[in-house]
């Protein structure tokens, strides 16, 4: 067996079989509501042993806590527009202190404007890859409103794409889905110009950043998400293990 050691990663190749220790992958994924994002999260948090921190995910908690930060991010969430990025960034920087992302983690969402990705930067949270997943627009519609959530967990299904075993309940659980307040079609659509007008902008910050070729640039991945999602797996999945072993 031979051990590669770096500053973030440990990897171990054992002939053809390869086994990621510890994690250590410092990740992001970018793109537009309904790529898949929380789809491949799942995948790519099981394959590095890393958490997933969805922003979305931790303010739907927020709200359905009815906490004075989920009373803020409601009204915000529904209308497809931005909670503020000092809330935001609060709760991430927080968040990255807990043990569980010593050895790395996986950002779901998250950095969504410009003013976010820098703060990253500021507080010297250094990234591995930024993962894109690139679907259109026409797409996004049809995908998010045949979404089905699993509040507890974050796990997400389609009724044609990607359906549970059951009718409207969770896999694992059993427990009933639901079908997110900010599913339906005129938010879709406004969530899709926010996108657009702030966060579109991050592909060009990273590939900028990788361009230059620094130390710290993370590596720029884009995947088609137009693709099955076990197609879509497939190809960042194999795209990040070259990383992690040339680290
Ligand atoms: P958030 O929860 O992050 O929503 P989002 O970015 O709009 O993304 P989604 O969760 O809707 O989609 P996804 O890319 O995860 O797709 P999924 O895998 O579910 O944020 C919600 C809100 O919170 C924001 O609008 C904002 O207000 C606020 N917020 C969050 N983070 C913030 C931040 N950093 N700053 C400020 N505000 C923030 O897949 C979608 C559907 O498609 C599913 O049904 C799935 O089964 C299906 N699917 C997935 N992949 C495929 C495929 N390859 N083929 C066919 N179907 C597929
Ligand atoms: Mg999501």
């Amino acid at each position: 067996m031979v051990g590669i050691e770096c500053a973030r990663v440990r990897v171990h190749i054992n002939a053809d079989h390869r086994d990621l220790e510890d994690g250590c992958m410092r990740l992001i994924l970018l793109g537009p509501p309904g790529a898949g994002k929380g789809t491949q999260a799942r995948f790519i948090c099981e394959r590095f042993g890393i958490p997933q921190i969805s922003t979305g995910d931790m303010l739907r908690a927020a709200v359905a806590a009815g906490t004075e930060l989920g009373k803020q991010a409601k009204a915000v969430m529904d209308a497809g527009g931005l909670v503020s990025d000092d809330i935001i960034i609060g709760l991430v920087k927080e968040r990255i202190t807990q043990p569980d992302c010593a050895t790395g983690f996986l950002f779901d969402g998250f950095p969504r404007t410009l003013a976010q990705a820098e703060a990253m930067r500021e507080a010297g949270v250094s990234i591995d890859a930024v993962v894109e997943i690139a679907v259109p627009d026409d797409d996004i519609v049809m995908r998010l409103s045949g979404r089905r959530s699993h509040p507890g967990s974050g796990r997400v299904y389609h009724v044609t794409f990607n359906p549970p075993k059951v009718e409207g309940v969770d896999d694992v659980t059993g427990e009933p889905l639901v079908h997110r307040d900010d599913d339906r079609e005129d938010t879709i659509r406004n969530r899709l110009a926010t996108y657009h007008a702030q966060t579109e902008v991050l592909t060009e910050f990273y590939g900028d950043l990788e361009a230059k070729g620094t130390a710290d640039a993370p590596k720029l991945i884009k995947v088609d998400g137009t693709q099955s999602i076990d197609g879509v797996r497939d190809e960042a999945l194999s795209e990040l293990e070259r990383i992690a072993v040339s680290c």
